[in-house]
């Protein structure tokens, strides 16, 4: 009892910001008025202050097509340039804009100046590769500098990239290769990873295999020295084409509104969704929050966010955000714990990182390890700490604080997902007061509401559906080659509000709760897996009749992948070891999918609870695999069947 009044005590905690902090912040409560007073003037503010503009724009927004969004639509910039060029030509070229750090211990400081040689270079090649502007190119990378290189010289000449991350399966990478009929494919032969290399062309070799056949080209970085195969006429070293092509490189303006990137993220179908980003609005605001919720002072601070640039974060807060801003930061390549579970504090206090952002799945496996391995490093340069993926439990929230932070400096908690591009909730470090557990408050210049499923504003703190009620500049602006199901999935429920797929409630000062997924999408480790995606990769395997996944709560991931399925009846003798049975199923998701979609569980089951109408009832399957009562059964077809399920899961 005492614990839970604890536990509730911790959740009504207030940080307010050190006066200190609060003195040479970025953003003061003048940003909110601004926005509040003129949204739009304020978000057109910001894209002339932090952007610069080949060709100014005098539209803000076109809203007149809802849910398709232009901003700045008459204007012209290149993205690249943003995040290059202009900063070497303002002075800065010796600013070191990546720290890389290579899990065997290998190092590498880029300035700005060099980046920018090196981008104009890769440009030059994909030129001499035929890539033209609106050309789709895969990259499969290890995060390496290459993967920024090439992700800005794609940029650069106005292709569109689609990275896919290092993890995901030859099935996958064919699949995201043929949705955007991809015409180049930039990989590595290997990278690091738990000490080892861990191969990317063989994946690569079987995914071109497995394609339609866009693939004309195929580019390698070395990093990995281990042998590959090779397609004479179709691979390349990038080394080698990267040192006969020139370093000049004049960037050439495209519209605002000209695609940058597609990426994939699951949905609640089978298929994932090829999320669309633009131009010039989606660098505003990644810049702007970049700027304003990490407090960012790009001359002094050294930031490092850990994601992989195979997810939105990597694309919004390592590539566009911080390089939009002129910031140094570090990125490294491998796992947190190798060669020794101290390994990213380590690096924090080897680079003096100022800035930190990472996922609340991380700073909980931390957490179990103890305290002690932090602490025996010298983490005292650390002035702001990020969370993003999941919700951060308030536990970890003080943990974060106190044993990273050293107990005094500001964690902000940001909401956001691969749609909306970059942050739309969270705490301003100088201005906020700190509420351990809730993301807070809505970015200035984004308005959040929280719904009834008709569309009603909610009874006080009840809980809700997360919305954006008004079009913002990093919206995503469709979803590649599915204009009806973009319209489908996020605007149909409640017309020209964006429906989020979050389940949220406001408490009493207004600061938002996010309550997790309302929709059969799984948060694992803050990676979003479709239950859909993963049931017809086990329906897919010979011995599975029938499949359910659910999400099942789990103390370090959030959540964890529970399947249950059903043998085929002439299997099921020759699959008499059920351990040895869910064991190959578990494999089977791993090699069709990618290891982060492997469920934790696989229990082998007789019946599906089903309700009259064939309905899988998952709800009572996530009971079951929480190891809770069973809710409600009234509605199934056949109210024993629980009972039935739940003898052969024990
Ligand atoms: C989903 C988006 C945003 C980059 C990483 C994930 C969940 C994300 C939070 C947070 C509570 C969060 C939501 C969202 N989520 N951040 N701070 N608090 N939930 O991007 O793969 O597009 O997933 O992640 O459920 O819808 P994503």
């Amino acid at each position: 009892m005492n614990v839970q009044i604890d536990h509730s005590l911790e959740e009504i905690r207030r940080f307010r910001p050190s006066p200190e902090f609060a003195a040479q912040a970025v953003a003061g409560p003048e940003l909110a008025e601004a926005a509040s007073a003129d949204r739009l003037a304020f978000w057109a503010d910001q894209a002339r202050s932090l952007l610069t503009w080949s060709t100014p724009f005098t539209r803000t927004l076109d809203w007149s097509n809802p849910p398709f969004a232009k901003w700045f639509d008459d204007g012209e910039l290149n993205v690249a340039a943003n995040c290059l060029d202009r900063h070497v030509e303002a002075g800065n070229g010796d600013r070191v804009a990546l720290y890389f750090e290579g899990e065997p211990g290998d190092s590498r400081a880029i300035t700005y100046a060099e980046l920018t040689a090196e981008v104009k270079r890769a440009a030059n090649v994909l030129i001499g590769l035929g890539v033209k502007p609106g050309d789709r190119v895969a990259v499969y990378l290890p995060l390496i500098p290459e993967a920024v290189i090439a992700m800005l010289a794609i940029a650069r000449v106005g292709a569109i990239h689609s990275v896919v991350f290092g993890g995901f399966s030859a099935d996958s990478l064919a699949s995201r290769i043929d949705d955007a009929e991809a015409s180049v494919v930039i990989t590595a032969d290997g990278g690091y990873r738990k000490g080892k290399v861990f191969p990317l062309k063989p994946t690569v070799d079987e995914a071109v295999a497995k394609s339609a056949g866009s693939v004309g080209h195929v580019l390698v970085v070395r990093r990995g020295e281990n042998e590959v195969d090779w397609v004479e006429g179709r691979d390349h070293w990038w080394h080698e084409l990267a040192a006969e092509a020139s370093d000049e490189h004049e960037a050439p303006a495209f519209n605002a509104e000209h695609p940058l990137f597609i990426l994939y993220t699951s949905g609640t179908t089978g298929k994932p969704k090829g999320i669309l980003h633009t131009s010039g609005g989606y660098l505003t605001q990644a810049a702007f929050t970049h700027r304003n919720v990490f407090d960012l002072h790009p001359e002094r601070d050294v930031y490092w966010c850990t994601a992989d640039v195979g997810w939105i974060t990597g694309h919004s807060y390592v590539v566009y955000g911080p390089l939009a801003n002129g910031a140094t930061q570090v990125i490294y390549e491998g796992t947190p714990d190798t060669p020794h579970p101290g390994r990213w504090w380590e690096i924090i206090e080897k680079y003096g990182v100022t800035i930190f952002y990472t996922a609340p799945t991380a700073i909980r496996s931390f957490m179990k390890a103890g305290r002690q391995i932090p602490q025996s490093f010298n983490l005292r340069t650390l002035r702001v700490l990020g969370s993003v993926g999941e919700p951060i439990n308030p536990e970890a929230w003080i943990w974060y604080r106190h044993v990273i932070g050293g107990g005094s400096i500001p964690v902000v908690d940001t909401w956001w997902q691969t749609e909306t591009g970059a942050i739309m909730i969270s705490a301003l470090p100088g201005i906020t007061d700190l509420k351990p557990g809730s993301a807070q408050v809505p970015v200035p210049g984004i308005s959040i509401d929280v719904l009834t499923d008709e569309g009603d504003p909610v009874d006080g703190t009840s809980g809700g559906l997360l919305t954006v009620t008004e079009p913002w500049p990093s919206m995503l602006r469709g979803i590649w080659g599915d204009p009806e199901r973009f319209q489908e999935t996020y605007w149909a429920k409640f017309g020209d509000r964006y429906f989020a797929g979050d389940g949220a409630r406001r408490d009493e000062d207004g600061d938002i709760w996010l309550l997790g997924r309302v929709d059969d999408v799984m948060n694992v480790s803050g990676h979003r897996l479709s239950t859909a995606e993963i049931e017809s990769s086990l329906v897919a395997h010979p011995l599975t009749a029938e499949a359910a996944v659910v999400g099942a709560s789990d103390e370090t991931t959030g959540q964890a992948v529970v399947a249950f399925v059903i043998l085929k009846d002439r299997q099921v003798s020759a699959a008499s070891d059920t351990e040895a049975t869910s064991q190959e199923l578990r494999a089977h998701v791993a090699k069709e999918i990618g290891a982060i979609a492997r469920p934790r569980q696989v229990f082998i089951v007789n019946e599906l609870p089903k309700t009259r109408s064939g309905k899988i009832m998952r709800r009572l399957l996530r009971d079951l695999a929480e190891g809770r009562e069973v809710g409600d059964t009234t509605t199934l077809a056949d109210t024993s069947i629980m009972e039935i399920i739940s003898a052969q899961v024990r």
